[in-house]
Formats: C-alpha cells, structure tokens, sequence
C-alpha cells in the first residue's frame, strides 16, 4: 500500500512523528529517506516523543545507532549517512537490531535498502521551505497507522 501526504510546518511533523510513536507496534521498522534537513531527525524526535521517551533525540552521526529507554517500546535510531553499503552495517552486527522487539527507525535507509526487512514502513520525505511531502509504502497495517497518525496531526491527504 502506498499514502502520500503533505506536512506544512516543522511543529506539524513533530506532532505526526509523535502520533506515531503512540500508536506504532513493537518490531517495527521505519525506515526514512529523504535530503539533508528533510526532516527525518525532527520526525525520529516525534516519535521517540510519543514512546514516552523524555532523553532528546540527536542525529547518532558518530555511533550509527542510538537506544532509548523508558518508553513504550524501546528505540533504536540509526543514522547510516556515513555507510558505504548494507555490508558495512552487517559486518557491525546491526541487522541484528532488527529481531530486538522494538522499533528500529533509520535515517538515509535507501544505503541498506537490501536488507531491510520486508515489512518495513518506508517513508520518503520531500521539499522546500516549510512544507513537506510524505511518500509512503509498507504493509496494509503500517500505513493504515501512519495515515491515523497525518489525519491526528493535520496533514493535507494527496
Ligand atoms: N514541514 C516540516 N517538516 C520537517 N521539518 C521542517 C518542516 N519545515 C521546516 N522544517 C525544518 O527542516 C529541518 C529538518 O531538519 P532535520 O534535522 O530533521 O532533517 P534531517 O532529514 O534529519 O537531515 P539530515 O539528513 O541532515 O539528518 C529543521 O530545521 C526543521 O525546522
Ligand atoms: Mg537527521
């Protein structure tokens, strides 16, 4: 299944990501794409938001991975900008993460595009100024929440 829809503001995606966070399901994968200050950063803090996590959420440039506990479910922020290719994050052991339970979101996920699981939630982000288009494959269950979670936040259906 594929959704497609717009956020018009930094605080909007901040509420989507946190909409997710509350309702996603353990053992997900979401995986985000997009350019540099897409707004994939800001969304992972949405979500971690939502958990019930209260740490603040930075980009994990220098470890690739970052946990966070105390919420709902645990996260795992990965951040695979400075990969070459899904071996080198293989050869770290990092897939393992994916068979943790918890939910694994993954900023530049196109560079282990290869090896993400099947049933990962794939979310595109794209635009200029202060809006943003959300492009949108995975699952029936997976998008059907993240279309619950744009309809709670406000965004614009395309
Ligand atoms: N509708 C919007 N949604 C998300 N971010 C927005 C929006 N409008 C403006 N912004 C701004 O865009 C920037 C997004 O930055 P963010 O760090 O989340 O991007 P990123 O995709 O993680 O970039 P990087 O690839 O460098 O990690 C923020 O400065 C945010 O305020
Ligand atoms: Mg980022």
């Amino acid at each position: 299944m594929t959704l497609s829809f717009i956020s018009s503001s930094a605080d909007m995606t901040l509420a989507l990501g946190k909409a997710i966070g509350e309702t996603v399901e353990p053992s997900t994968v979401i995986a985000l794409d997009g350019d540099l200050g897409a707004g994939k950063t800001l969304l992972s803090r949405g979500i971690a938001g939502g958990l019930g996590v209260t740490t603040p959420v930075s980009s994990p440039t220098f470890t690739i991975v970052n946990e966070y506990e105390g919420g709902r479910i645990k996260m795992y922020h990965f951040d695979t900008y400075r990969l070459s290719d899904s071996y080198e994050f293989e050869a770290a052991g990092l897939d393992e993460y994916f068979g943790y339970g918890g939910l694994c979101v993954i900023e530049w996920s196109n560079i282990i595009d290869d090896i993400l699981p099947e049933d990962s939630l794939r979310i595109n982000i794209e635009g200029v100024s202060s809006s943003r288009t959300f492009e949108a494959t995975g699952p029936d269950g997976k998008i059907g929440m993240l279309k619950n979670a744009a309809v709670k936040a406000g965004c614009e259906f395309i």
